[in-house]
């Protein structure tokens, strides 16, 4: 099988997602179960981190474990990659020792770079202008919670970051709406709108008129990871982009709220709703672990059937 690698979340077909949410549903029932299944076992992943993590690391880490293999964890201070060893260097040297890499890194084309020049499958773990594995694990969430997300319409409340950028991507392959809303400034990139999502996705000026109807609320950090220096600026922009209750109550009482976490409650989005009902945040940081196992089980194995 040709390697494949997922650096962005349309790097798959919307065949081969089907194809991992199936093989989640089976692989998170025989982990409930207590059921040991190791595909992987003798497998290594590297995990590379340039920026903080807890649950990226974690369910990586703890997935490979879970499916027979081992993980083994670089970050930049501790590695050359800080001290200017060449991305396609690193990229040669640490494929030729593992089977699957994961990098969690700056500018996308990093990761892209790195990608050309591996022997194994990599996977990016957020970059600037991506997050797949989160919108994977999302997405399996609103089908455990709701069914198909065909025809649904997800309503991104504040930054047009990686995240949001990845939600409109995976628009196009699942056939589902985004309406984004975004203070002035922060629009999602044009080049991207046109890329990604010119019939699947609208903005809106007021996010209440984002929200109004959206079976699922989603939002982030007011400032992502890299763009600390403009904390404050955006602190004082984003006032008016909080998931409340009053917006709650405006999509509507069946209407789900995400949120990738880490959250800051009082600023995107207020404790009433992310610890209130229709919050399913849990069940999505859980299913990072799920969804991530049964997409390196597809990287590296191919189509598995039960
Ligand atoms: N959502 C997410 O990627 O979390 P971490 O930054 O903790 O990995
Ligand atoms: N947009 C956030 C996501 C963190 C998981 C960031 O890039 O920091």
């Amino acid at each position: 099988m040709a390697i494949k690698h997922f650096l962005q979340l349309n790097d798959l077909t919307g065949d081969e997602l089907a194809h991992i949410f199936e093989r989640t549903r089976w692989i998170k029932e025989q982990f409930k179960a207590y059921q040991q299944y190791w595909p992987l076992s003798d497998r290594t992943l590297v995990m590379i981190f340039e920026k903080a993590s807890t649950r990226t690391r974690l369910s990586f880490e703890a997935g490979m474990q879970q499916l027979g293999g081992s993980a083994i964890y670089l970050n930049t201070r501790d590695s050359q990659l800080g001290r200017g060893e060449p991305v396609e260097d690193a990229a040669q040297v640490i494929s030729r020792m593992s089977d699957i890499v994961m990098i969690r890194t700056f500018e996308q084309e990093i990761i892209e770079r790195f990608a050309a020049n591996s022997r194994v499958p990599v996977i990016n773990g957020l970059t600037n202008e991506y997050h797949p594995c989160q919108i994977l694990a999302d997405i399996y969430t609103f089908i455990e919670h709701r069914g198909s997300i065909k025809g649904k319409t997800v309503a991104w409340i504040g930054d047009s970051n990686n995240v949001c950028n990845t939600w409109l991507q995976a628009a196009e392959v699942f056939d589902f709406n985004v309406h984004v809303s975004t203070p002035p400034g922060y629009e999602v990139e044009p080049e991207r709108a046109n890329l990604y999502g010119t019939d699947h996705y609208e903005e809106f000026e007021d996010p209440m008129e984002a929200a109004r109807g959206a079976d699922l609320v989603t939002t982030d950090v007011w400032t992502s990871m890299g763009f600390e220096a403009e904390n404050e600026e955006r602190r004082r922009d984003f006032q008016d982009w909080q998931v409340d209750a009053d917006m709650m109550r405006i999509a509507g009482k069946d209407s789900l709220f995400m949120h990738c976490l880490p959250a800051h409650r009082g600023e995107e989005v207020s404790a009433e709703v992310i610890d209130g009902p229709q919050s399913v945040v849990w069940d999505e940081a859980e299913n990072r672990l799920h969804t991530q196992k049964a997409l390196m089980e597809y990287l590296l194995l191919g189509k598995v059937q039960a």
